[in-house]
């Protein structure tokens, strides 16, 4: 008895290794970020950009906030250059995740350029786009 309860708690923890690793390493691709609305515009440090344990440059972040309905994916597209789209599905409103560098629907496959435009559907229309101003030190979602 004594066996079996310890090749049971062996098995789950293999399996707990298993999945829950999958989950932090795909948590781990991509930086999100909470944002508050000021005067009209979602305001994020250029900052976040970098990874401060590695000082590697992520080229996107995920923007959250609760003015914001579905989240918003911040790509880096040049030195100092920003595009701003929105994550909801023109479809059914599912929120998108980002893999290999297209906006993709778990919900029923739509798949999106980054820059928004439909390549597969059901979804038919291109996907929100917001414009980005900038300070020196700012990114500047304007909502
Ligand atoms: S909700 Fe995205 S394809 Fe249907």
């Amino acid at each position: 008895m004594e066996r079996r309860k310890f090749i049971s708690n062996i098995c789950l923890g293999c399996i707990g290794i298993t999945f829950g690793g999958a989950a932090l390493n795909s948590c781990s691709q991509m930086k999100s970020v909470n944002a508050f609305a000021q005067e009209g515009y979602l305001v994020i440090d250029k900052s976040e950009f970098i990874d401060k344990d590695s000082n590697k440059e992520f080229d996107s972040i995920i923007i959250t906030s609760n003015s914001l309905k579905k989240p918003i994916i911040l790509f880096k597209t040049g030195r100092d250059t920003f595009e701003a789209t929105s994550l909801e599905c023109t479809h059914k409103s599912v929120t998108l995740d980002l893999v290999d560098a297209q906006l993709v629907c778990s919900a029923h496959g739509s798949k999106f350029e980054k820059n928004g435009k439909v390549i597969n559907g059901p979804a038919k229309r291109d996907l929100k786009r917001y414009s980005v101003d900038k300070t020196i030190s700012t990114v500047k979602i304007k909502l």
